[in-house]
């Protein structure tokens, strides 16, 4: 019997040819971290070695100083499995939404000719390195290749999910300034075509975007500016097929990638060259013991880190076949996901617990047809995942055979920082693992003391932290300072997460302790959402929080005060308007309350806390130092009404 609390280890047979398999990297790599990524570090192509594997200024550093670098020499001609090893093997398999559609399949020696050619042609748009270049593109093998392209000439790709709304979109063109920006006609989800292009047109407007480059992926109808639109497929029609890649520094920027800030300006999280490329490089291999037969599915858009990381970077570093699926995973039929599985003998499945709650939603009985015998390794991302979540994965997909990695990391840190190995485990459900060979990290309390086992505390990272660990956020230094090297001291990096360890060490995270709410493993701010919300001409003040949502994990409660003549009904219908407009569908609240007033300090901070044990009906604690204790019994009353 499968239970909680268990501790499960990988079989025999999976850990004989296990990529990793002695618990003895972990010592090794303790004993002197630096040398430890030194050492994995040397497993990649480099133009020219490093001088200085790690440099400190506390609270800045940099990794791998002077070595000279580019990930697509790594990826292409210059992989580590030998050119002539992957030339021919398949890199990509793109499986349109529409099942009628042929998929698409790209071998290494062919997407290396797309690239190159993309990248020419970005190349005489006058990109050159250290430009900033917008991508706002579905689930189309052309995301890969513009993010790929732009690395092969250092250029900065800033990519935009694509489900974000126009607003979202404009926000970070202005802020990196990018004059490029690619994106495309329509896209398909759940049977209907997104007209992506009028979203791109209103994004672009009023910033620096010079040209945008147009991906024919959908045959709609689009909007049409011939002075600045270009058609992706015009563009490569007679480019070279060779482009010599951009050698980088190792500190030199690769991407910007924006997240969630707090006050509604999201923050660009900056990634470098040379740490980035390792950590992607070994941490796929080692996690999910990634080799040139794996057929390697992780379902996240390229728009978030993890699509960068692990649909993207890491796979291909590691010279496996990358799938990518367009549409949602239960569409057009429920069991779509476990189809592809089986259609294309995929080997390792990673995805978030959001999904996993909605395959286990439409019953075991739905999958139970499907033997899943080309499945070696199960991993899962984003957000916590629950026992029950877990141990239904483990045993209705990975059918107790597959080890199940949950992995725990950030958008900030580039790749994955705590998980379990999957050739030596252990596995127990709900527990992420031990931190990555050569990754400290200790779990602090409120005076900066390390927590004795099982109590939880503030979860950071000791120098050297990571090699793919941001540098710094987008023309912010400010803000990176307050956020990740102020709360816990300027040594340690803050993770904003709360964790604790049981007696194995193993780690559980608990949740967020700032702002952020996790949605269907998409995170959020609520003060993002609040400042959507108080841009309402007659709304000035509201409280948004993350309520427990049985498929997506949290989702938001808005509490709006308004007290001008719409009706509750219309007001909602414009503050769901708003959230739309200004972030995208992913953030739209669960809950809307239209109140006179929230409870407040009397030195007007918002109580949002009374307001989540309102929703959750705990004991309310000690309501004696709000102002304005009246507003409680109200809110509970249109609560209770609703
Ligand atoms: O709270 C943690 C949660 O997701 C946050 C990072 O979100 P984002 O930057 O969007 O990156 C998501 C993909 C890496 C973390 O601070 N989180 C991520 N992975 C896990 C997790 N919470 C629990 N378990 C995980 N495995």
């Amino acid at each position: 019997m499968l239970k909680r609390g268990d501790l499960y280890y990988p079989t025999k047979e999976f850990k004989k040819n296990a990529c990793v398999k002695s618990k003895a990297v972990y010592k090794q790599a303790l004993k002197n971290p630096v040398k430890f990524w030194e050492k994995l570090a040397k497993g990649l192509f480099w133009f020219k070695p490093w001088k200085k594997g790690f440099l400190r200024k506390p609270p800045y550093f940099q990794w791998f100083v002077g070595g000279k670098i580019n990930i697509t020499a790594n990826i292409f001609d210059k992989n580590q499995l030998g050119w002539g090893a992957i030339k021919n093997k398949i890199a990509l398999i793109w499986e349109p939404e529409p099942i009628d559609e042929e998929a698409i399949t790209l071998t290494y020696g062919e997407l290396f000719k797309e690239v190159n050619k993309f990248a020419n042609a970005l190349k005489k748009l006058g990109v050159r390195k250290g430009d900033r270049v917008g991508i706002y593109l579905p689930m189309i093998p052309e995301a890969i290749i513009s993010m790929l392209a732009c690395a092969r000439l250092g250029a900065v790709h800033t990519v935009v999910f694509s489900a974000f709304s126009s607003q979202a979109l404009k926000v970070r063109l202005k802020d990196t300034e990018a004059k490029i920006l690619i994106t495309a006609d329509g896209y398909w989800r759940r049977g209907k075509v997104i007209n992506l292009k009028e979203n791109a047109d209103e994004g672009a407007r009023d910033t620096q975007v010079e040209k945008i480059i147009v991906v024919k992926r959908a045959n709609n109808e689009i909007p049409w500016n011939s002075q600045r639109d270009l058609w992706w497929q015009n563009l490569i029609k007679d480019g070279s097929e060779q482009c010599e890649p951009e050698i980088m520094d190792s500190e030199d920027l690769f991407f910007i990638l924006y997240t969630s800030g707090s006050t509604g300006k999201p923050k660009g999280t900056v990634h470098t060259c040379g740490g980035y490329a390792v950590q992607a490089y070994w941490t796929g291999k080692w996690i999910f013991d990634l080799r040139k037969d794996d057929i390697f599915w992780c379902t996240s858009d390229p728009g978030w880190i993890t699509g960068h990381t692990y649909t993207i970077y890491s796979p291909l570093l590691n010279g496996a076949t990358t799938l990518m699926f367009e549409g949602a995973p239960d569409f057009p039929t429920a069991d779509r996901w476990a189809q592809l599985i089986e259609k294309y003998g995929v080997t390792i499945f990673y995805t978030a617990p959001t999904a996993i709650r909605m395959f286990e939603r439409y019953g075991a009985e739905l999958i139970k047809k499907y033997k899943f015998k080309t499945l070696r390794l199960l991993g899962s991302v984003g957000e916590p995942i629950d026992e029950t979540a877990w141990l239904w994965y483990f045993k209705e997909v990975g059918k107790g055979r597959c080890p199940l990695v949950d992995t725990w990391w950030q958008t900030e840190t580039g790749g994955i920082l705590i998980t379990s190995l999957p050739g030596i485990g252990p596995f127990k459900p709900a527990f992420t693992g031990l931190p990555f060979p050569g990754i400290k990290v200790k779990i602090l309390d409120e005076k900066g003391k390390v927590c004795k086992m099982g109590k939880t505390g503030n979860l950071v990272l000791l120098p050297p932290f990571a090699p793919g660990l941001l540098r710094g956020i987008y023309k912010n230094p400010e803000k990176y300072l307050e956020t990740y090297w102020s709360q816990c001291g300027k040594k340690v990096y803050f993770t904003s997460d709360a964790a604790f360890k049981d007696k194995q060490g193993l780690i559980r995270i608990v949740g967020r302790v700032d702002d952020a709410i996790k949605v269907a493993g998409h995170r959020l701010t609520t003060g993002e959402l609040e400042a959507a919300i108080n841009s309402h001409d007659e709304i000035n003040e509201s409280a948004v929080i993350g309520i427990p949502d049985e498929i997506k994990g949290e989702s938001p409660a808005v509490f709006a005060v308004y007290r001008g003549k719409k009706t509750d009904e219309e007001i909602k219908q414009e503050i769901v308007g708003l959230i739309r407009k200004q972030i995208g569908p992913i953030a739209l609240p669960k809950e809307i309350f239209v109140v006179e007033d929230l409870p407040k300090t009397r030195s007007g901070k918002i109580m949002r806390r009374i307001l989540k044990r309102l929703w959750t009906g705990e004991d309310l604690g000690d309501l004696s130092t709000l102002a304005n204790p009246e507003t409680v019994e109200k809110i509970k009353e249109i609560i209770r009404s609703k």
